[in-house]
C-alpha cells in the first residue's frame, strides 16, 4: 500500500483526503464520525465574527441538477456560513484537534473586510490548537452582499491586504480560499502569494440558478415565492476548477505556490487528477453530502492501488501533469488522427451518423443495413462522434503514421512537430505566406 501521508505546509495529515468547509464539517458530532471514517483533515465550516451569528432561510437551501439515472451532477445552495455562536464551534474545534492530534484541523474564517475584525479572531482560533486556518473569500451569496467572501474575493488588493493581517496576526498557516466567479483566477491568487500567503485552496461555489419553477416562475430553491442565486458546486463544476488550479500551477507568478484541490471530488480519480495538475492535497463537499464519510475508503484504497500500479510515491504525483499544459498555439499540427468504428461492438444506434452528419463534417457514412463506417477524406477527427457514442471504446481516435497521406488534406503527416507559431497562415509566423497555401513543411526536392 502506498504511503498516502501528506505535508501541505507543514500540515501533516494520514491522508490528501480533507472535507471541504461545508455542512460535513459544522459541528463536533460530523467531524469526529469523519474523523473515525477515515478522513486525513477537514476545514471546519467558516466562523464568523463574535456576536449574534448569522441567520439562515428556513425553507429549502439546495437546487440540484441530475444526470439521466438521477444521479447527482451538481449542487447548489444558498447556506450562509455557521449559524451556530463562534465559542460553541471554538470549544468543539479545540476537543476534536485534543483528540484527533494526527489529522489535519483547518478553520474557516469569515469576518468583516477590517483589520480589526481579523486581528480579534485569530487569537481565539490559535488557542484551539488548530493547524491552520483558511479564508474564505469565495462565499457568492449572502455573505458577500454583506462586503465579505467574493466581495473580497473578487479584489485582488483586497486578498493581498487581509491575507497579510493575517499573516501578521497567526503564526498558524494561511491558506487563502478563492472564488470562481472572477476572470482570470490567476490574478487573485498571485494577490495572495503577494500577501504571504502560504496556500491557496480552490475552488469555491459558482453563481448558479439551477432551476426556474414555471408554475410559479420563481427560482429555486424558491422560498416563499421567491428565489436568490446560489453556489454551486459538485461533479459539474470539476472541470472548471481542474483548470483554474493548472492556470496557478503553471503561471510563472504562483508557479510553487502550494494548492489545496477542491471542486466536485467524488472518485480517487478525480483527486488524482486535482493532485497531477498541481494539488498538494484535495477537499471534498458534495461527494460526502451526497453518499456519506465512507466514501473516504475508497478514495484511499483507489488511489494508494493507482500510485502502487505506477510504482510513485505521492509526491512524485503533484504537478505531473503541469508541464503537458500549454497554450493552444503549441499543440502540435501534425498530429493527425482519424475516427475508427470497431463494427462488432457498434450497437447501431446511429448517433454518431446523427452527430456528424448535422453537426460535424458529414464524415460517417450510413448503410440500409445500418452499417456506421468513417469516410477518412472527410473525418477532420474532432471527436464528437467518440463523445456521443453509448458503447465505451465503440470509437476511438487512430494517428496517421508520419509518411502517410491526410486523404483530407492531401498532405503527407511529418515526423516533426510543427505547431501554429511556425504556421503559415499564421501573420506573426516567421513562414507566413499571405495567401495561405504555401505548406509549412517544404517537400523534399524531387
Ligand atoms: C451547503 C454548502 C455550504 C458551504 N459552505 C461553505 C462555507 O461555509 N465556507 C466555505 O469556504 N465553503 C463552503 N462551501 C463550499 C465548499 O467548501 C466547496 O468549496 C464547494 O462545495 C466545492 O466542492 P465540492 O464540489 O466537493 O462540493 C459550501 C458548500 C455547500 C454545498
Ligand atoms: S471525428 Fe468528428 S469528423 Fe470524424 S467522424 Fe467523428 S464526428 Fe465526424
Ligand atoms: S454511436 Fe457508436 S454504437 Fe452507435 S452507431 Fe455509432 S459507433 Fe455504433
Amino acid at each position: 500500500m502506498a504511503d498516502l501521508t501528506t505535508d501541505f505546509v507543514g500540515i501533516k495529515s494520514p491522508n490528501p483526503f480533507w472535507l471541504a468547509s461545508a455542512p460535513p464539517t459544522d459541528k463536533e458530532y460530523n467531524v469526529r464520525r469523519a474523523f473515525e471514517a477515515g478522513w486525513g483533515g477537514v476545514v471546519w465550516k467558516t466562523l464568523g465574527a463574535e456576536g449574534p451569528p448569522v441567520v439562515n432561510v428556513n425553507g429549502p437551501r439546495y437546487g440540484a441538477v441530475y444526470g439521466a439515472d438521477r444521479r447527482l451532477l451538481g449542487l447548489n445552495n444558498i447556506e450562509l456560513i455557521t449559524d451556530r455562536p463562534l465559542e460553541v464551534n471554538l470549544r468543539e474545534i479545540k476537543q476534536v484537534k485534543r483528540d484527533y492530534p494526527d489529522r489535519a484541523m483547518v478553520v474557516s474564517i469569515m469576518v468583516p473586510c477590517e483589520e480589526e475584525a481579523w486581528k480579534a479572531i485569530l487569537p481565539h482560533v490559535e488557542e484551539t490548537g488548530a493547524d491552520g486556518i483558511e479564508l474564505n473569500f469565495g462565499c457568492p451569496h449572502g455573505m458577500s452582499e454583506r462586503g465579505m467572501g467574493s466581495a473580497v474575493g473578487q479584489v485582488p488588493e483586497y486578498i493581498e491586504m487581509v491575507t497579510r493581517w493575517c499573516k501578521m496576526y497567526t503564526r498558524m498557516p494561511v491558506i487563502v480560499k478563492l472564488t470562481p466567479n472572477i476572470t482570470d483566477i490567476r490574478k487573485p491568487a498571485a494577490a495572495a502569494k503577494r500577501g504571504g500567503a502560504d496556500a491557496v485552496s480552490l475552488i469555491n461555489t459558482i453563481n448558479s440558478i439551477t432551476h426556474v419553477d414555471l408554475d410559479i416562475f420563481a427560482p429555486e430553491p424558491t422560498i416563499d415565492g421567491k428565489g436568490s442565486h446560489g453556489g454551486y458546486c459538485g461533479p459539474a463544476v470539476k472541470p472548471i476548477a481542474l483548470s483554474m488550479v493548472s492556470e496557478i500551477a503553471r503561471d510563472p507568478e504562483t508557479h510553487g505556490l502550494p494548492i489545496s484541490g477542491i471542486g466536485g471530488v467524488t472518485t480517487w480519480r478525480d483527486a488524482a487528477e486535482f493532485m497531477a495538475l498541481g494539488a498538494g492535497n484535495v477537499q471534498v463537499c458534495t461527494a460526502a453530502m451526497t453518499y456519506g464519510f465512507g466514501i473516504v475508503k475508497e478514495l484511499k484504497a483507489g488511489l494508494s492501488r493507482y500510485l502502487d500500479e505506477k510504482a510513485m510515491a505521492l509526491p512524485d504525483l503533484v504537478g505531473r501533469a503541469v508541464p503537458n499544459v500549454t497554450d493552444w498555439q503549441h499543440l502540435n499540427l501534425e498530429y493527425v488522427t482519424k475516427a475508427r468504428i470497431d463494427q462488432d461492438a457498434c450497437i447501431k444506434c446511429g448517433r454518431c451518423y446523427a452527430a456528424c452528419e448535422d453537426t460535424s463534417h458529414q464524415a460517417i457514412s450510413m448503410s440500409a443495413d445500418r452499417t456506421f463506417e468513417v469516410i477518412d477524406a472527410e473525418c477532420v477527427a474532432c471527436n464528437l462522434c467518440v463523445d456521443v457514442c453509448p458503447v465505451e471504446d465503440c470509437i476511438t481516435m487512430e494517428r496517421l503514421a508520419p509518411g502517410t497521406v491526410d486523404p483530407r488534406t492531401g498532405k503527407t503527416v511529418q515526423a516533426e512537430p510543427a505547431d501554429w507559431t511556425t504556421h503559415p497562415n499564421n501573420p506573426s509566423s516567421p513562414n507566413y505566406v499571405p495567401d495561405g497555401q504555401t505548406r509549412m513543411v517544404e517537400e523534399p526536392a524531387e
